[in-house]
């Protein structure tokens, strides 16, 4: 068997996949090295938590749901020239993307009253917005992500004056977009999380949408009964969470009519 062509390519995959570079691992997500320079691997687990770690499971299915939607919403993006990190999915959990130096913020948008909103000001869950909010939250989970202002960011240097801007107006494409997309689905676009980054070229710098847009990490309720159909579901033990991603999939035409999704696709070894 020595030399054997066959041999040779699956003894090459197989180290090249083993000594693939973990660059950093977050909560649902892991970053290996790409494989050209300046590009990342996005692997997407399985896992859920909640209140800064406090509540987690690992919920069979939840990262191939999110990896497609995720693709899905930034095809979109892409299409109509909102800027982000995305290349294209490589397989049921992974995609590739474009390396970017995370902003350290979590840019939410409103444009219904829940959650830490709601709390917050004493709002009803539900109750619509006078106009679309754009919130700021400094990511740092040592201090649970605090909410902070423009003052903060420009101050503590996190983001220029005119990266701020610029974060703002995509921040406002994206809702725009998005709410429209959703409609056509028969949902309605609560709220949601964005993190953008910078991408250099040369000695160019672009901001563009970075991470990823998913049931994780926005607010989608049914348009008529206002069911939830995210990750409140499991914040708040409301119901099964991946019959609600997969629901949202299938609206969005990602899912055909019946086409099983949980756990599809090969898992971690820790
Ligand atoms: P909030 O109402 O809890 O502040 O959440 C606002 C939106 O941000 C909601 O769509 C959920 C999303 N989100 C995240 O993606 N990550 C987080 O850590 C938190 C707290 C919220």
């Amino acid at each position: 068997m020595k030399n054997h062509p066959v041999m040779d390519f699956l003894k090459q995959r197989y180290m090249s996949m083993n000594r693939r570079r973990r660059i950093y691992e977050g909560k649902a997500k892991i970053l290996y090295e790409g494989p050209e320079p300046g590009t990342l691997v996005q692997h997407f687990k399985d896992d859920a938590t909640a209140f800064n770690a406090k509540k987690h499971a690992v919920l069979d299915g939840k990262g191939v749901l999110n990896n497609r939607i995720s693709e899905f919403i930034f095809n979109h993006l892409n299409a109509i020239g909102v800027p982000t990190h995305f290349i294209r999915r490589l397989n049921m959990r992974e995609q590739l993307i474009r390396e970017v130096e995370i902003i350290p913020l979590e840019v939410v948008v409103r444009n219904i009253a829940a959650g830490s909103l709601a709390t917050r000001l004493g709002l009803e869950e539900g109750s619509p917005l006078p106009r679309s909010i754009i919130e700021f939250y400094y990511k740092n989970d040592a201090l649970n992500d605090p909410m902070v202002s423009e003052e903060h960011i420009t101050a503590f240097g996190w983001a220029t004056p005119q990266e701020l801007d610029d974060i703002m107006a995509l921040a406002l494409r994206v809702n725009d977009f998005l709410t429209g997309l959703f409609l056509g689905a028969n949902i309605k676009l609560v709220d949601f999380k964005i993190e953008c980054g910078r991408l250099w070229e040369g000695e160019m710098m672009r901001i563009v949408l970075a991470d990823e847009i998913s049931p994780d990490s926005a607010r989608l309720w049914d348009a008529k009964t206002n069911d939830k159909l995210d990750k409140d579901l499991f914040r708040r033990d409301l119901g099964n969470l991946v019959d609600a991603y997969t629901e949202v999939a299938r609206r969005l035409g990602i899912l055909a009519e019946g086409e099983p999704v949980a756990s599809a696709g090969p898992k971690l070894v820790q």
